[in-house]
């Protein structure tokens, strides 16, 4: 597909943790629709994922960038706008499981550490990003949440309660935003096959046992796989997606529906 052809031709989008998972996925997606994606992560591996979608005959660039990290998001902003001279997409993806802990052996460092990833991060993404995106007569902002930002999980808290944050911080953006011509709206995946999966399974003491009935909670009777959500943010940062806001977009298999 050329660039001039695609859901997404021609828009400036920038992703957030893009050097593996499910942003490496998104925004591979994204440009293969057409965009012109800039790829950020606190992971060198990006450069790599940016390097193959150019070598696709995509569009891309990367920058090291630390969500938590006001300052960093002055620098990415600036960059943007200086290669791109516009922002029409923002995917606020970065985040941590923090793994499975118990409310009582959640540390206060713990709960703050992910707090400041998957929901400090997001809101420093929309305020650094949102005014280049009114500039430019409007945008769409997806944010990932998850199923865990509807539902709760044992062991779980910090991670829940970042998520159940990201869910109200979207849809209070939503209505500020929307004379700006700003959509902005979630997606809730349920568990999917990416690094952040496998890692917390590895550090579970019954690791089989647990992704057994992890799965057994998703009525498809599997997890995802990462192109599932990509697809999904891919439609909202499209004008498909148009009257889109505030919206939840759910990606989860059934895990919700019961
Ligand atoms: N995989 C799932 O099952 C699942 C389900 C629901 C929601 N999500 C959410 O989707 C997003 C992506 O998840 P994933 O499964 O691809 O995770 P992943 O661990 O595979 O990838 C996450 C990426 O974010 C980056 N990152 C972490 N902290 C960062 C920071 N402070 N600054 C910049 N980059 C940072 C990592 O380096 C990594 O490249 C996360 O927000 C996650 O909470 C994932």
């Amino acid at each position: 597909m050329t660039q001039k052809q695609g859901r997404v031709a021609g828009k400036v989008a920038l992703v957030t943790g893009a050097a593996m998972g499910l942003g490496a996925e998104t925004a591979r997606r994204l440009a293969r629709e057409g965009a012109i994606v800039m790829l950020t992560d606190r992971d060198a591996a990006v450069e790599a994922v940016a390097l193959a979608i150019t070598a696709e005959g995509g569009q891309a660039a990367f920058m090291l960038h630390d969500v938590t990290d006001e300052a960093q998001w002055q620098d990415v902003v600036k960059d943007v706008m200086a290669r791109f001279g516009r922002l029409d997409v923002l995917v606020n993806n970065a985040g941590i499981s923090g793994g499975f802990l118990e409310l009582l052996t959640h540390s206060l460092e713990d709960w703050r550490k992910i707090l400041s990833i998957n929901l400090d991060g997001v809101f420093l993404g929309m305020r650094h990003c949102g005014p280049l995106m009114a500039v430019g007569g409007g945008g769409s902002i997806i944010n990932l949440s998850s199923i865990l930002g509807k539902v709760g999980l044992p062991n779980a808290a910090a991670y829940c309660a970042s998520k159940g944050g990201v869910l109200m911080l979207t849809k209070a953006a939503a209505l500020e935003w929307a004379p700006l011509g700003i959509r902005v709206n979630s997606v809730h995946p349920g568990f999917i096959e990416t690094q952040m999966v496998s890692n917390a399974l590895h550090e579970a003491e019954n690791a089989n046992e647990m992704r057994d009935m992890l799965i057994a909670a998703h009525p498809l009777a599997r997890f995802g796989v990462p192109r599932e959500i990509a697809d999904a943010v891919v439609f909202l940062a499209s004008d498909e997606s148009s009257f889109m806001t505030g919206a939840e977009m759910v990606v989860d298999g059934g895990y919700t529906a019961r």
